[in-house]
Formats: C-alpha cells, sequence, structure tokens
C-alpha cells in the first residue's frame, strides 16, 4: 500500500489544472459482485493557460480499465500509460470527451471509501480523494463540472436509486433490474458526488423557502429505523429557516435528501442535493437516544445543511484550504446550535472540549496550522485544527468586525465567489473589502500552528485612580516552526472590570470618551499595555470573556477571587470559567499531595462553592450541571508538563468523592426534585429538559459515590422506569461504576437483552463499559470484543469499544505494564489493511507519549515502532506513527 504516496504536497507547489471538465456524464450498473462505471467527460483545455496541449493525467485508483475512447475514438494498449493511480492520454485537441468504462468492486471495499456496501445497500463517499476510486478523473476541487448520473440494479434489492440533483428519468429493464437518471445542473468538485442504493424507507416532508419556492425534504432510512427520523426533520427545517434569517443563504434545489448509513467514517457528508449521514447522527429518539445524542443530531444536519453554500456553492480551491469550508461551517452551526439551546452552556461545551483536544493536537507532532502547508495523506488532516481551531477563527473575525459587518462580508464572499473554487485569503478579502478593517496581521492566524500563550499581570494606581492591564503573548514551538519564528497574533480580549460589590465598572482608555462596561481589546503585540482611567478601585479583572481567542491566558488569580467571579461576573462564561479555574487549582494541589504520598486535603472553598451552586433554585440548572462536572482527566493531562496519569486520576476521584460526601444533602434534593419531574413528564427534546435532565445525572453520578442503600435503589429505579435513554443510560452507567457486582450485571445484561437489535443502542452499552475506570479494563475490553454485536468492519463500534477505552479510559489505557498500548497497536495493525482512515484516527493517543514519564514514553514508543515495522503500511498510518516518531 504505501508506495509513491507517501510523498509530501505542498501548498506552494499549487497549480491551476491543465484541462477542465464541464460534463460530466456516469453510468453505473451495480451488480453483486462487481460494478461497472462508465464515464463520459466533456473536456477543454484550461483557457487561463497557454494554447500547448499537455498530457492529460486522470487520477484512478483501483479500477480495472475496460474501455478507453477518446473522441470516440477507441485508445489501445499503446495510447496512453497507466499507473496505480493515473491515467495519462495525450489530447489533440483544446476540447475533446473521454470515455472509459471500469470495473470496480464495492462488494469488498472495506476502507469506506468510495463506492461501497453497507447493510446491503450501495452508497459513496467521495471526499477527499475517494472519486479516483469510483472511476479516471480529475479528483480535485478546483474542477468543477455538472453531473448527469445514471443507475441500475436489481429492483428487489435496490428499490431506491438515488444520485444528486434532480431526478430526471426512470425506468426497467426488464430482466428484474431497473434504473434512474438525476441531473445536477450545479457544477461541482468530484469528492461532493453521490450515489445511494438500496431498500430504504424515507419521511417527507416540505419546506417553503422565502422567495416561496417548495422544496421537497426526503429522509431515507432502513425501514425498522423510520420511526426515529422526525427530529432529523425537524432540525433540518429548522437549519433552513435559520441560514435565510441570519445568512440570507436559501436553499437552491427542488429536493434535499439525507440517507443514513450505519457503516460511516466520519459524522455525515455534504454531498449536494444527497448529503450521506451515518446513522449515529439521523437517528434519534427518546428511548435510544440520550439528550447529547438528540443535540448532536441537530448540530450536524445543521451543519451538513450549511455546507450547501460555506463549501458547495463556493468550495474549495485545493485541500489546503479546507478550513475554508470546515471552519466557517463550524462556526455556523455553532451559532444555530446556541440559538436553539442555551448560548452559554454550548459555548462552555465547546471551549471545553477545544482545550481538552484542539490544544493537546496542537501540542503534539501532527500540529499543523488552520491552513496547513503540507500534507502526506490528506483524509489525516480533517482535524480538530482544521474544524475547531478554524471556527475559533472565524469567530474572532466575528469578534473584530461586529456582527453587521460580518453579515456584509459573508453577503459579498457568497456573491463573489458563488460557483467558484477559492482560498482562505479570499474569504478574509471579503470581510477586509466589506468591512474596511485590515486583517493582514491576523492572517497569522492561518499560518502559525501552536496554542498562544497569554500571559497578564495588572497594576493599580491608587492616586491616579488608573489601572494598568499588561499582555505577553508568546507561542511555543510545533513541527517546522519555531517559537522565535512566531510573530505576535491578534488577539481580541473581551474583558470587564469588576468592583468590590462584583459590578462591572465603566471601562475607559485613556485618551477616550466614551465608556463601556464589557469591551474587546486588541492584543497585538509580545508585550502590550493598556492603561484604564477613573477607577476609583483596585478592580478584579474579568478575562477573554467568552472565551474570546483560543489561548492560554494566565492571570495570577487567587481562590478568593475565583469564588468571587463565580458569583458575581456578569458574564455567564466566565462564571464557569472561574469555577474550572479554582478546580484545576484545587486538583493540581492534591494532584500535588498524591505524588508526594501525601494525605490528600480538598480546599474546603471548593466545597462551599459548589453547595452555594447548588442551592440557588434560580440558576439556569444546565450550568450548575456543568459547573459541577470538574475538569476531565484528559483536560488535566494536557494541561500538566509531565501527566502522572494515576495521581490525577486519584486526586480527581478523591475530590469527587469529597464533595459527594459534603454535598449528599442538596445533591439528594436536586435529584430527587428533578426525577421527581422527569417521571411525570413525557420525554421532550428541548433545552430546559435537557437541564433538568443534565443536573439530575450528574447529581446521581456524585451520589452513587456514597455507597447509601437509597442511592442505590434510586439509580436501579431509573435504570428501570425511565422513558428515555437519557436517564436510562446514566443509570447504567453509574450501576456499571459502582461496587455492586450483582447490580451492574444485572443491568448490563437486560440492557443488552433489551437493544441487541439497535446496533447504536449498543454503542452505548459497550461505551459504559469501555470507560469504566475500575481495576481490569482492558480485560473487559478484550471480551466485549468477543460479543457478537461487535466487529471491527464497522467504524462507529471500533470508536464505541477501542477508541472510549483509548480515550476516555485512561488509568487503564495508560496500565504501567503496557498492555493497554500494546492492545492499541495490535487493533491499528489490523484496522490498517481493513480501514486506513480509522486506523490512523485510532492511533492518536500513542503520539502523545512526550505528555508522560520516561516509562511510559518508552512503553509508547516501542509500540509505535513496532507499528512501523507491521509491514505495509497505509499513507494514513505512515504518515502519522512516522511523524510522531520523528
Ligand atoms: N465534510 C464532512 C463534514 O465535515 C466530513 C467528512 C470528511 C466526511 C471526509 C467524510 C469524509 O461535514
Ligand atoms: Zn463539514
Amino acid at each position: 500500500m504505501r508506495t509513491e504516496q507517501s510523498k509530501t504536497i505542498y501548498l506552494k507547489d499549487y497549480q491551476a489544472p491543465d484541462y477542465l471538465i464541464d460534463e460530466t456524464h456516469l453510468t453505473f450498473e451495480l451488480f453483486e459482485d462487481h460494478t461497472q462505471v462508465h464515464a463520459q467527460l466533456v473536456m477543454r483545455r484550461n483557457p487561463a493557460l497557454s494554447a500547448e496541449l499537455p498530457a492529460l493525467v486522470l487520477d484512478g485508483q483501483q479500477l480495472e480499465l475496460l474501455e478507453l475512447k477518446l473522441d470516440d475514438r477507441e485508445l489501445g494498449a499503446g495510447d496512453y500509460q497507466l499507473t496505480d493511480s493515473t491515467l495519462t492520454v495525450q489530447p489533440t485537441q483544446a476540447s475533446f470527451v473521454i470515455d472509459s468504462t471500469v470495473r470496480i468492486h464495492p462488494e469488498s471495499n472495506t476502507a469506506l471509501e468510495g463506492l461501497y456496501k453497507s447493510s446491503g445497500m450501495f452508497c459513496t463517499q467521495c471526499e477527499a480523494e475517494g472519486f479516483r476510486k469510483i472511476t479516471y478523473y480529475l479528483d480535485r476541487p478546483d474542477v468543477m463540472s455538472s453531473f448527469t448520473t445514471t443507475l441500475s440494479g436489481d429492483k428487489q434489492k435496490y428499490p431506491i436509486l438515488l444520485s444528486n440533483g434532480n431526478p430526471v428519468a426512470s425506468g426497467e429493464e426488464g430482466d428484474g433490474r431497473h434504473w434512474a437518471t438525476w441531473e445536477d445542473p450545479f457544477k461541482k468538485p468530484a469528492y461532493l458526488f453521490a450515489l445511494v442504493a438500496g431498500d430504504l424507507w424515507c419521511v417527507e416532508d416540505t419546506f417553503t423557502t422565502i422567495s416561496a419556492r417548495n422544496v421537497t425534504l426526503r429522509i431515507y432510512v432502513e425501514p425498522e429505523n423510520i420511526d426515529k427520523v422526525q427530529h432529523a426533520m425537524d432540525s433540518l427545517k429548522k437549519s433552513m429557516k435559520w441560514d435565510e434569517e441570519v445568512y440570507g443563504r436559501e436553499y437552491d434545489l427542488d429536493i434535499f435528501m439525507i440517507v443514513a448509513v450505519n457503516d460511516f467514517n466520519m459524522g455525515a457528508m455534504e454531498n449536494k442535493g444527497l448529503n450521506i449521514f451515518n446513522s449515529s447522527a439521523v437517528l434519534a429518539r427518546a428511548e435510544t437516544a440520550t439528550d447529547a445524542a438528540h443535540q448532536r443530531v441537530e448540530a450536524i444536519v445543521a451543519h451538513e445543511y450549511f455546507h450547501n453554500w460555506s463549501g458547495n456553492r463556493v468550495t474549495c480551491r485545493d485541500w489546503f484550504q479546507l478550513s475554508l469550508k470546515e471552519g466557517f461551517t463550524v462556526f455556523r452551526d455553532a451559532a444555530f446550535s446556541a440559538d436553539m439551546n442555551s448560548a452559554t452552556v454550548k459555548r462552555m461545551q465547546d471551549v471545553a472540549y477545544l482545550r481538552t483536544h484542539q490544544f493537546a493536537e496542537d501540542a503534539g507532532p501532527m500540529a499543523h496550522p488552520v491552513r496547513p502547508d503540507a500534507y502526506m495523506e490528506i483524509s489525516n488532516f480533517y482535524t480538530l485544527t482544521i474544524y475547531e481551531k478554524g471556527s475559533e477563527v472565524l469567530r474572532m473575525i466575528h469578534t473584530l468586525l461586529g456582527a453587521e459587518a460580518f453579515r456584509k462580508g459573508s453577503d459579498l464572499y457568497f456573491e463573489r465567489h458563488d460557483g467558484q473554487a477559492v482560498t482562505c485569503d479570499d474569504f478574509v478579502k471579503a470581510m477586509e473589502d466589506a468591512s474596511g478593517i485590515d486583517l493582514t496581521q491576523f492572517k497569522r492566524w492561518y499560518t502559525q500552528a501552536g496554542t498562544p500563550r497569554l500571559a497578564v499581570s495588572d497594576s493599580y494606581d491608587a492616586a491616579a485612580k488608573t489601572y494598568t492591564l499588561t499582555f505577553t503573548q508568546s507561542c511555543p514551538e510545533t513541527p517546522g516552526q519555531s517559537e522565535s519564528s512566531k510573530l505576535p497574533f491578534v488577539i481580541p480580549v473581551e474583558l470587564g472590570l469588576l468592583d468590590a460589590q462584583g459590578n462591572d465598572l465603566p471601562l475607559r482608555l485613556q485618551d477616550e470618551a466614551a465608556a463601556g462596561s464589557n469591551r474587546v481589546l486588541s492584543v497585538t503585540e509580545a508585550q502590550q499595555s493598556f492603561t484604564f482611567v477613573d477607577v476609583a478601585e483596585k478592580p478584579l479583572p474579568s478575562l477573554l470573556r467568552g472565551f474570546s481567542a483560543p489561548v492560554k491566558l494566565s492571570f495570577a488569580y487567587d481562590r478568593d477571587q475565583l469564588m468571587f467571579l463565580m458569583q458575581h461576573d456578569s458574564d455567564g462564561f466566565n462564571r464557569w470559567e472561574a469555577g474550572q479555574q479554582l478546580s484545576v487549582q484545587v486538583l493540581q494541589e492534591l494532584i500535588g499531595q498524591h505524588q508526594r504520598g501525601e494525605a490528600l486535603v480538598l480546599d474546603a472553598r471548593l466545597v462551599s462553592a459548589l453547595r452555594t451552586l447548588l442551592q440557588d433554585d434560580t440558576l439556569d440548572q444546565a450550568m450548575v450541571a456543568e459547573m459541577l462536572s470538574l475538569p476531565g482527566e484528559a483536560y488535566l493531562t494536557e494541561i500538566s508538563d509531565v501527566a502522572d496519569v494515576d495521581a490525577i486520576h486519584g486526586a480527581r476521584e478523591f475530590a469527587r468523592q469529597q464533595l459527594a460526601d459534603a454535598l449528599f444533602e442538596p445533591l439528594w434534593q436536586r435529584y430527587q426534585a428533578n426525577r421527581e419531574v422527569s417521571r411525570n413528564t413525557p420525554y421532550v427534546a428541548e433545552a430546559e429538559h435537557f437541564a433538568r435532565r443534565a443536573l439530575q445525572n450528574i447529581a446521581l453520578s456524585y451520589l452513587m459515590l456514597g455507597d447509601k442503600p437509597e442511592v442505590l435503589a434510586a439509580a436501579l429505579d431509573q435504570f428501570e422506569n425511565s422513558d428515555n435513554m437519557t436517564e436510562r443510560l446514566t443509570a447504567l452507567a453509574v450501576l456499571v461504576n459502582s461496587p455492586f457486582e450483582a447490580e451492574r450485571s444485572k443491568a448490563l445484561e437486560a440492557f443488552a437483552e433489551q437493544f441487541k437489535d439497535n446496533a447504536l443502542v449498543m454503542d452505548q452499552w459497550f461505551s459504559v463499559q469501555a470507560a469504566s475506570t475500575l481495576p481490569g479494563g482492558l480485560a473487559r475490553v478484550q471480551a466485549l470484543m468477543e460479543h457478537p454485536a461487535f466487529t471491527l468492519k464497522n467504524p462507529n463500534k471500533v470508536r464505541a469499544l477501542i477508541g472510549a477505552f483509548a480515550g476516555q479510559n485512561l488509568v487503564n489505557f495508560h496500565a504501567i505494564d503496557g498492555s493497554g498500548y500494546r492492545f492499541l497497536a495490535d487493533q491499528v495493525i489490523v484496522l490498517n489493511a481493513l480501514n486506513p482512515q480509522i486506523a490512523s484516527r485510532l492511533l492518536a493517543p500513542l503520539t502523545r507519549w512526550r505528555k508522560y514519564g520516561a516509562e511510559r514514553q518508552e512503553l509508547m514508543k516501542a509500540e509505535l515502532e513496532r507499528i512501523l515495522a507491521s509491514g505495509e503500511l497505509s499513507p494514513d498510518v505512515y504518515e502519522v506513527v512516522s511523524k510522531s516518531l520523528a
């Protein structure tokens, strides 16, 4: 597998395509043991280039060429050259037509890229470079063509035949086969092509657009799942409306389809008019999907729908520009989710996720800028940096420009570039042109990798009544970029100053007229001071409100100040943030005690801060739930210089236990009150209900640490007598992590029996056990791999069991005998041959070896080396392993 593909590709080598494809006409004949693909490409020399006619090099992999024609002339073996990834032909005229016929094998495609089969149906995944596994083509996003697609297959097995655009014709072939033709009038790159053939049912609805066009909406699923699509349909309609209202974007075809497939490498895919989704990102109903799953469905449906403009109508020139569509679309879906639910809670969750996972990526061997300048395998660059940090970069532009100018910029971007394949620079230019703001320095966010540090100090001059904040920024070294080579970023710092009563003070900088109480400072220099005037008393600063920039901020707050901010900050996000910082300080103290072998002593201030929150029933319950959640072990790992796995786990568990004991009364009271409402309220997938269940469930997870019989009884009751998966799964999780062995195995058995035919619910069942930190984790995971519901061929299963073990069960995965590492490497080696994309993603925890002590470092490196030496590596796995050993 590792041939010339492990070459590095550079942004600086970008060249416009020699030839363009105006029309693509495809015919698929689907059979059980092969598929035949005929492609007719209407092509011409790129008019932007010279009149010479260089050789035409088409991409193609794993294709069996049956026939090739140039302008109706059959080409013989001497007329073209084939390699395992290209087909080269010499055109003789500026305009010409290429006809090719190839045979492919979707029935044995386990990589789930190109055309493949999932649970008996045919489907495709072409982003980023999967189309070349379907036919010979110019498989690059700056080649945009109209598509006509005809598919034919057995009528009984595949009654539904779908592709992009509008259906234009269909018919019978007489031998039990039928066909359908679809036409997509919008020019698109090949990565947005899709085809589906299967025995599917659909739920249909309509949406009337702002200009009164009727759009047919269909969600296709396997028949047994037809009762689980209403939530996705509702989400779709909300998304369509929201994009009209907030971005002025109207849908453009007469039909919009979503198809759910069980075997899918990612969450979902935005193919034009025919989104293909991992079933986990579509199916949701109370009995089988948690609140988190409902919110994830809503967000992913929105994300893929929003791509119709940010990605499809305006696409990427090359894959280095991936964040152009992904960062923008994540930014859009986050704003949508914030509008649909609680904006502050959404922000807290996104920031916690970013700081835990993207910051770790930024500090690891695969760190790369939001716009990378080199890659070996593009599939490895669908990263948290491209998506989440990319979204933060857009959020900062939004903050710096303001909502109105940002909207003008996005209107200009869509208008200027509709139908084009463009770059991140084009996007920023539209923002600059619409706002008049110069973003030259700001663009360093696109080119410099790593998470900037922002240290802040203050001083108050009582006589002059001035208050000065001094910011110092730096950015650590990342692969290929030394610390000293990095230039200062533009860091928007939203802030307020609190007086002794906790009220926001008016903020006026020297030489300024007006004063507000909340403002954004642009920090643009390596070191920079801002002086506020007329400050009557020494204030307490509330910095980086709403997490206005993706940086590591440090300011020497003491614990009393953090408690004060927790109670008084007018910014809800920063109240939570103060609580997180307080918890981090307290936990780090415990980690130190653990490491020195001292008795652990929890700072009572954390107890009292959380007690105050629990006793205040005027607070948003979702917020209280989030504030009760201590920073995770993965985050504590990320912020350690050398992560001590056992001390982190020991300290955090100790704190949880202490909090559970000290706060038993208020926790029990709020648990019972909320459970009572849950018991008497039918399930509703809305923010207020999510909030109630979130608080109820975090309370239960603390309460269970107390070994009290009334709590065990409550957990069992919640497990047995809930109408929804949110309550049931939490009850199962607390039982699985409890010492009550009999109850635990009984619950696990009952759950598996009830849901054995529901793959997505069984994924939850695997995950809950894989994440259990009780001793013996690896043995449990190994036993579960033998379970009939488990298979390495399904990415959701791999993530649910192996991914959850390595990513969430840190004490067991990092067992000091190296058994967890060995296990993960074994699975990566098997998956490398089956599904390279999944193998390379699964590998991520091993690449973080530099974070740990010497003993673990050696063990982790040894496993990476074993993978490297294991034989034929896919480019995906090779790139990640070799870079993490470099
Ligand atoms: N483009 C998809 C999205 O973010 C993700 C994806 C990438 C899916 C590659 C499949 C393969 O919406
Ligand atoms: Zn996307």
